[in-house]
């Protein structure tokens, strides 16, 4: 494995680009934006679009041969062996918010001849980066993960119940989604579960061993493809909530450190199957139990 970044072939203009797409955030940020609703809790501003706009003219004037599919609409050149994954803005809620926790994510697909759309091909190089704390986080395969310029590993815990772990909850389709449940169990189990609002930004951190997992059910490849590389290159695992090998069209995301992922394998395949889980007191009891 190289010790310096210089083998990058694309991650080291790809963080330039994402760097001037964060500096775009940071303005946009410092004036405020007005908020617009594609559905009933999922928000869009006008700077995921400005930031797609300029993400989509600066990948393509660095690699005009690759393709981009980008969250807020683009769908340019998707026959090429290379595609980018593109989130502008992965914590929209957070920005519109002025929450200071959201990031840029590009994921590079590397996509064999006669590979059928919705069919993966080999993530092949990721950024990620934090404007608000200028953490650039960049990876190729089988050259780690790095962080401002430094290697990263994935935590040594071994256990979940020394952990620290991440999830998120869907901005559609909420009142489908049993993550709650979830949420409930794993916060009894480990050193508590953070929700910070930005997918993307949950797997960096994975990577760079603060937090020993990060789940969630129903992400999209632009939310994924630059973070599950990162954490695979830090030495972490990435699967769905039965441990089968990660899709991007996959709809349960399970990151982790490695040491801990059959102990959560394990707790996912008990919990959908109903056993051993922790009662929640309802507010109703909890009222009750006062009087
Ligand atoms: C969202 C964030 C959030 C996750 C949502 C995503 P967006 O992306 O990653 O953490 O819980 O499921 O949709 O909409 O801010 O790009
Ligand atoms: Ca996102
Ligand atoms: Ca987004």
């Amino acid at each position: 494995m190289s010790n310096s970044q210089q083998d990058f072939v694309f991650a080291a203009r790809a963080g330039e680009i994402a760097r001037e797409a964060g500096a775009r955030l940071r303005e946009f940020y410092a004036q405020g934006v007005t908020t617009e609703y594609k559905g009933a809790a999922d928000l869009v501003t006008v700077a995921d679009r400005t930031v797609e706009k300029l993400l989509r003219e600066r990948l393509s004037g660095a690699f005009p041969t690759h393709g981009i599919y980008g969250e807020e609409g683009t769908r340019d050149r998707l026959d090429r062996e290379f595609r980018w994954y593109v989130d502008p803005l992965d914590g929209t809620t957070n920005f519109a918010h002025a929450v200071p926790h959201f990031c840029v994510s590009l994921g590079l697909e590397q996509r064999p001849a006669g590979l059928a759309e919705g069919e993966d091909g080999t993530l092949v190089s990721a950024v990620i980066y934090d404007p608000m704390r200028d953490e650039l986080y960049l990876s190729e395969r089988g050259k780690g993960a790095w962080l401002n310029g430094k290697q990263i590993h994935v935590s040594p815990i071994a256990t979940l119940e020394e952990s620290l772990v991440a999830t998120g909850f869907p901005s559609r389709k909420r009142h489908e989604s049993p993550n709650v449940h979830f949420y409930h169990e794993f916060t009894l189990r480990s050193h508590g579960v953070r929700r910070l609002g930005s997918a993307a930004l949950d797997l960096a951190y994975v990577a760079a061993g603060r937090y020993e997992s990060f789940w969630e059910f129903n992400l999209n490849p632009w939310d994924t493809a630059a973070g599950i590389l990162i954490v695979e290159e830090a030495g972490g695992k990435v699967t769905d909530f039965s441990g089968n090998p990660y899709r991007l069209e996959s709809k349960e995301i399970l990151a982790s450190n490695r040491k801990i992922h059959a102990e959560l394998v394990g707790l996912f395949a008990d919990m959908f199957a109903g056993r051993d889980l922790a009662p929640i007191v309802s507010p109703h009891d909890y009222a009750k139990s006062k009087k």
